[in-house]
């Protein structure tokens, strides 16, 4: 596996590919990889003949600076896993490659769908992502970009960012990846403490009993909606949204016959969590 940290380097050998008839695959990661990262990249591996990924953990994209200098980075063991896993190249860049001087005058916004929910919690965000995304997409060029379901939103946000500016992309999404207790796999699980570890996948529970629910035709959606809030509390969380929204945008639904998705956030100790079901039907 070629490990490449500047762009020329990594530039290069994506002509190369491209000149062989090469179909690049690209898997964007803020490192400290996890199952969940490994399924992204075998899903790569059967959609191009080439697997790049990425590993940066992106400052513009987090709103709180502690949480920043604490996220966890495993350069060493991610580039392992990357490795055992048939990975062909990992771009590595540094904070100052990509946001030379400090940062970008450059801005890329995707208003509406980073206004909602999660960038409501967490303002700049979604911004941070949708910039440090795009500007990964030029270096790469891909053909074809896998993302987790479990940030729904901001998988959301990506594709409508590739349709607005003709990006030639294919963006595909993969359900999420859980432990066996229905935890989704996430980097900053390993925030939890070993008690709170034995707690979160109620936040798992209480979702899929707002699902339950809506399959047995509540259509009362702001008091099933409290009432996950309120079990939450219950099992300690501290939570910040319980939501029943339409998967086609993300808003309130209206009419009863849209395709829904429960999305929601909640604190576990010092860690965050976030968790989507979408229903099937
Ligand atoms: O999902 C992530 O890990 C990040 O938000 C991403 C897409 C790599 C952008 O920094």
């Amino acid at each position: 596996m070629l490990i490449v940290e500047d762009i020329q380097a990594l530039r290069a050998q994506i002509k190369t590919w491209r000149r062989a008839g090469e179909t690049i695959a690209f898997v964007p990661t803020m490192g400290n990889l996890h199952d969940g990262h490994v399924a992204l990249v075998k899903r790569a591996q059967e959609l191009g003949s080439k697997v790049v990924a990425s590993i940066f953990v992106n400052p513009t994209q987090f709103d709180r600076k502690e949480d920043l200098a604490a996220y966890p980075r495993t350069l060493t063991e991610d580039c392992q896993h990357l490795q055992a896993v048939g990975t062909d190249m990992v771009f590595t860049p540094t904070p100052t490659l990509m946001y030379p001087g400090g940062g970008l005058a450059t801005r890329v916004e995707v208003p509406g769908i980073s206004q909602l929910l999660e960038g409501a919690s967490r303002p700049g965000h979604f911004t941070g992502v949708s910039t440090v995304v795009c500007k990964l997409f030029n270096l790469v060029q891909p053909d074809v970009a896998v993302f987790g379901e479990k940030d729904f939103q901001q998988l959301m946000l990506i594709r409508q960012m590739v349709r607005d500016l003709d990006m030639d992309i294919e963006i595909v999404g993969l359900p999420t990846v859980r432990e066996a207790d229905g935890l989704a796999m996430s980097s900053r699980n390993g925030y939890l403490t070993v008690e709170e570890r034995k707690i979160a996948p109620a936040f798992n529970r209480i979702l899929r009993e707002v699902v339950d629910a809506l399959h047995k035709g509540r259509q009362d959606y702001p008091p099933l909606q409290a009432e996950a809030m309120k079990s939450l509390e219950l099992q300690g969380f501290r939570p910040d949204y319980v939501e029943i929204r339409r998967v086609s945008d993300l808003l309130p639904p209206e009419d009863g016959k849209e395709a829904l998705v429960v999305l929601g956030s909640a604190w576990l100790g010092k860690a965050r969590l976030i968790d989507n079901i979408p229903l099937k039907d």
